[in-house]
């Protein structure tokens, strides 16, 4: 063998800046035991389909197998004149078995390589990711269930609105993350398809066994087109915007988090473990982790955009411009799960300051619509209780009282249709009580779906381990 695996044609050597410029050995060895789970599948098959005899076979997969506790052991040093991780797998092969290393190609290229080590490494990353999913999801329905009773003011605009609770709103995230669940499941499946057998790009004149590599490396299925199978990378854009969708709803959280912590809120108590001080005002208590995990959507973000741009227009099928699909996924996979890790636990352990949010509640005439409510059962038409409790508000606000603050008289004064029952629709608690359809906050509705949401989890995605 040549000293590159594909040096028979050259007659001069690559440019030493080509060889860096080109390399991709220095992020793809992350992929070096999918690498060698592949090619032992193939070398396997190889043999069953008589391309290569059986004790070759066994060599080859012996001798991968002492590849790969050589590398974990960290006595390969990964070498950039070998391009990839690839070849530098193989060279390290022959070097140990000597010429039959080189028959483990046989039948194989880069390209279809490459695309199933890429697919391999998600198919073992997406599962990490949707167990810590189901971890974050875990703690809103815990917390939700606990909460369920803690009223909060729901916003709108950033202005109060009407009464939530904390466990309603924890529900909330509970529902955009087990849907962030769905569409990794969903992700999984066809990243699960093997594209090993399209060779370059046109298949092989081997007669192999492509079902035979799948099922070996645990997949489900072989791609049906060797064209595609060696020029798409959808399954990794998936990837790269269920991962945006993530950072997104992490960065909404983020920003609640930051804001309610905050002295002007003061809804809740971000433990301290989770907040740094200033080095120069002593008082200061920041919510370094909401921040950054709001500021690292950023990447996230601009993961999805590269590799879009980067497979925009290309020709079909393998063109050197797919090796830039790597980093943004790692940078994506790394981002989301110390993300996620990170917000388990911060959602887990911050603490309620019920009080504040009472405190909140009172004085932002988030019971007006439960008025305008009671005076259209009684008949008024909406658009005119509207009215009404409008100029209700208002007068309220001259006097600096609450809509529960008027006497029945002054209600009275509003609309004759009042009576003293309003008395009993006016608390927050009844307001938040009364919406009891699917959906709503009423404490007792928010229980029982968070124990529907705890069960719901273990068909979504199952716990393992
Ligand atoms: N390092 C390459 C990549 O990551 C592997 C495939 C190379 N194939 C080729 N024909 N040059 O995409």
């Amino acid at each position: 063998m040549a000293e590159k695996p594909w040096g028979g044609r050259f007659r001069e050597e690559t440019l030493k800046i080509v060889e860096a410029f080109t390399a991709s050995i220095g992020f793809d060895k992350r992929m070096y035991r999918q690498d060698i789970a592949g090619s032992i599948a193939h070398a396997k098959m190889l043999s069953a389909v008589g391309v290569i005899t059986p004790e070759e076979s066994e060599t080859l997969q012996s001798g991968l197998k002492k590849v790969l506790s050589a590398i974990e052991a960290g006595e390969v040093e990964f070498t950039e004149a070998l391009e990839d991780i690839h070849m530098n797998v193989e060279k390290r092969l022959t070097d140990m078995v000597g010429a039959v290393g080189g028959k483990l190609h046989t039948g194989r290229s880069r390209n279809d390589q490459v695309a199933l080590d890429l697919r391999l490494y998600l198919a073992d990353e997406i599962p990490v990711v949707l167990d810590l999913l189901r971890g974050l999801c875990e703690v809103f329905a815990t917390r939700g269930k606990t909460d369920a009773e803690k009223l909060l003011p729901g916003y709108t605009h950033l202005q109060r609105a009407q009464p939530v609770t904390f466990g309603h709103h924890w529900l909330a995230y509970y529902e955009m993350f087990s849907r962030d669940m769905e569409r990794m499941v969903e992700t999984l499946r066809r990243t699960k398809r093997s594209p090993l057998g399209a060779g370059a790009l046109a298949g092989t004149p081997y007669p192999l066994d492509r079902e035979m590599v799948a099922s070996e490396v645990g997949f489900d299925a072989v791609m049906r087109n060797s064209l595609d199978a060696v020029s798409d990378r959808d399954f990794a854009l998936e990837l790269l915007f269920n991962g945006s969708v993530i950072m997104t709803h992490l960065s909404r959280l983020s920003e609640e988090l930051v804001l309610w912590s905050s002295q002007e809120y003061g809804f809740i108590r971000l433990s301290d473990g989770f907040c740094t001080g200033s080095s120069i005002m002593p008082q200061k208590k920041n919510p370094d982790v909401p921040e950054l995990l709001r500021g690292k959507v950023g990447r996230v973000h601009g993961n999805m955009i590269a590799l879009l741009t980067t497979l925009k227009s290309l020709p079909l099928a393998y063109n050197k411009d797919m090796q830039e699909d790597k980093e943004p996924v790692f940078d994506t996979l790394d981002t989301i799960k110390g993300s996620l890790a990170i917000t388990i636990e911060m959602v887990r352990s911050l603490s309620l300051n019920p009080e504040r949010a009472r405190a909140a509640l009172d004085a932002g005439f988030v019971n007006a619509t439960d008025l305008a409510d009671y005076l259209a059962k009684k008949g008024l038409p909406f658009r005119e209780a509207h009215e009404v409790v409008g100029k209700a508000v208002a007068y309220c606000e001259d006097r600096g009282i609450a809509l529960e603050g008027l006497t029945l008289e002054e209600l009275k004064g509003f609309s004759k249709i009042i009576e003293a029952d309003i008395f009993e629709v006016l608390p927050v608690e009844a307001s938040v009580a009364a919406r009891k359809a699917i959906g709503g906050p009423a404490p007792e509705n928010v229980k029982r779906e968070a124990d529907m949401a705890l069960e719901r989890l273990e068909s979504l995605w199952p716990r393992r381990g």
